[in-house]
């Protein structure tokens, strides 16, 4: 396995496409050279725990061009950014254009309720089947089912993926209008109802400030407002609210953090 850097502009500037086809192609080079060669490129399609990478869309075919030309596959997960999230598509990979050879879904799939997937193209799956066949105690059991069902149906009838986006926007607005009185804010990004924020020292991106990260997620969880903290130095306050959250909520949030910012500024 090589771990390659994630699609951000701290790493690869305004060439992130590029950047990113790049490491991957360094990383099929390092398994060349372990003599095995790559099996597969895994990614999350919105990084979320790296820090939420999600733009500009697209920016996923090129590195899964270079998986596929040597003939390894490209597996999308889609734990969280699936179903909805990012409000422009069902599926994080579809903002990319790209298409997987294999999908995994956790967590929204069941709304709260414990179960996950996989999807493979049946072609790659097919001599598996036929040679050995596949079995699991729990696969597709009726409860499970019928939960999954009901997120789908909900998500339709609720028109949750144009609200997402939406909110999502109301959000970032928001936040872009807040980073002008709090510079630490030092960038916002996202799309739909997955936003990233990374707090850093006078707003410089060189100097990532984790121990804020922690007061702000403090200052919030007192206003009863809970957001965890992702990122390589656990500076980057990552939004994943519910997709039917309202426009009175929205502000809710961004009144928490901005009396939140101004406390952690005096003290
Ligand atoms: C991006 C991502 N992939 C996979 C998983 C694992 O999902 P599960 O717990 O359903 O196996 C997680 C869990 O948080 C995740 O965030």
């Amino acid at each position: 396995m090589v771990a390659v850097p994630p699609p951000s502009r701290a790493h690869f500037n305004d060439a992130v496409a590029e950047g990113f086809a790049t490491a991957v192609a360094d990383a099929v080079a390092t398994l060349n050279q372990r003599r095995h060669g790559p099996a597969a490129l895994i990614c999350d399609s919105i990084f979320s725990s790296d820090g939420v990478f999600s733009e500009p869309a697209g920016f996923l075919a090129d590195a899964v061009q270079v998986v596929r030309q040597v003939g390894g596959l490209y597996i999308a997960d889609e734990v969280q950014p699936g179903f909805g999230r990012t409000g422009e598509c069902m599926w994080g990979f579809q903002r990319h254009g790209v298409e997987p050879d294999m999908v995994t879904m956790g967590k929204p799939m069941g709304n709260g309720f414990p179960m996950a997937g996989v999807a493979v193209r049946s072609s790659h799956v097919a001599r598996f089947c036929e040679e050995v066949g596949y079995f699991n105690t729990f696969g597709g059991n009726p409860v499970a089912a019928a939960a999954g069902q009901a997120v789908l149906d909900i998500i339709r009838e609720e028109g949750l993926m144009a609200n997402a986006l939406v909110i999502g926007e109301q959000i970032i607005d928001g936040l872009r209008t807040l980073r002008k009185a709090f510079p630490t804010l030092a960038d916002v990004r996202g799309t739909g109802l997955f936003i990233g924020i990374d707090l850093c020292a006078n707003g410089d991106p060189a100097r990532p400030d984790p121990g804020l990260t922690t007061a702000v997620t403090n200052g919030l969880k007192d206003r009863g407002v809970l957001v965890g903290a992702a990122g390589k130095y656990g500076n980057t306050l990552k939004l994943r609210p519910p997709l039917c959250l309202t426009a009175e909520e929205a502000d809710i949030f961004l009144n928490a953090l901005e009396d939140t910012l101004a406390e952690c500024s005096r003290s």
